[in-house]
């Protein structure tokens, strides 16, 4: 298995030539263009890895269907999707154009970044330092990594030029659709974006979806099933933007990806797959992460379809 892994890597890294790391968030700049990982677990915990698979990065929006999956069991599935909605938008991840002419003015999905923020604003917490340490927990207890945490650079760094982002709130909140502190909001949102983590933290939080839910390890529910569905179903309509399409058909893996270069794949009852390959095509997409997905579900046959 490692050794078709590697062949995978080696294969497609040529692919990390056409694509750029993404430069709108400043700090993200300093990645290798040219790195790629992957690693794979399945639900006996097998572990198997190629590339750069050390490297850490930023979770970025490979964090979005966790924190949905959060923001459900907090508040359930009517009040959620009372204020964002269940389609693809056929959008860039930033758009913000859909907002103003829909009606109501709730943003498309979970997946792309307005979504996204709302969904952030829905996760419970006494106050925001609180709302952190249950998301981090969560996304820890979810990786199986203790040591998960955000990376600062990248989050002053995004802080500091999310103007896009901070419309988008400002906007949801004007609708009276965020109800929260939008600065409260957002900080929480950036941190979220900033997780640092691994290939092998993706994959298995992947694999731990794989399963609706239960931790291979401790056997413990970390969510709900029902929960764990919905967001899958995301991840096929929504997690590879308005490339999602191409991707179901040219993979058919429920995934989601970030533009720190990461993947997420998960196959269900079957395995976690993560990827990094900071190279991004234009929709903010890892290219060479894609093309090895492309591999490994075509070397293996893990087409949910
Ligand atoms: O909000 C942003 O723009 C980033 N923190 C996350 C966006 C992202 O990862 C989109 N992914 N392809």
């Amino acid at each position: 298995m490692e050794k078709i892994l590697q062949k995978i890597v080696y294969d497609n890294k040529r692919y990390t030539e056409y694509g750029n790391v993404a430069t709108y968030i400043p700090e993200l700049r300093k990645a290798n263009k040219n790195d790629l990982g992957i690693c794979i677990i399945d639900m006996d915990n097998n572990i198997y890895e190629a590339g750069n698979c050390n490297e850490k990065f930023t979770i970025q929006s490979v964090s979005k269907p966790i924190t949905l999956a959060l923001a459900l069991m907090d508040n359930g599935k009517d009040k959620v999707f009372s204020k964002v909605g269940m389609e693809p938008s056929g959008d860039p991840f930033n758009s913000i154009m859909k907002l103003e002419t829909s009606k109501p003015s709730i943003p498309y999905n979970p997946m792309i970044n307005a979504g996204a923020i709302m969904i952030t604003s829905m996760i419970k917490g006494r106050n925001n330092g609180d709302k952190l340490n249950r998301m981090m927990n969560f996304f820890k207890n979810l990786s199986g990594n203790k040591n998960l945490s955000v990376n600062e650079d990248v989050y002053m760094s995004e802080k500091l030029t999310g103007d896009r982002n901070r419309a988008m709130a400002y906007f949801l909140k004007s609708e009276g659709i965020l109800t929260e502190n939008v600065e409260d909001v957002l900080d929480l949102y950036f941190k979220q974006c900033s997780i640092e983590v691994t290939v092998r933290d993706l994959a298995r939080i992947g694999v731990n979806l794989a399963g609706n839910g239960i931790d291979i390890l401790t056997r413990k529910r970390l969510i709900d099933e029902d929960v764990s569905k919905v967001v899958k179903t995301f991840m096929v309509t929504c997690g590879m933007y308005d490339a999602s399409g191409e991707y179901a058909i040219n993979v058919g893996i429920p995934s989601k990806s970030g533009v720190g270069g990461g993947i997420m794949g998960t196959v269900p009852n079957k395995m976690g797959i993560g990827v990094f390959g900071p190279s991004l095509d234009e929709k903010g997409n890892s290219i060479a992460g894609i093309k090895s997905m492309e591999s490994v579900s075509q070397k293996f046959g893990l087409s949910i379809f």
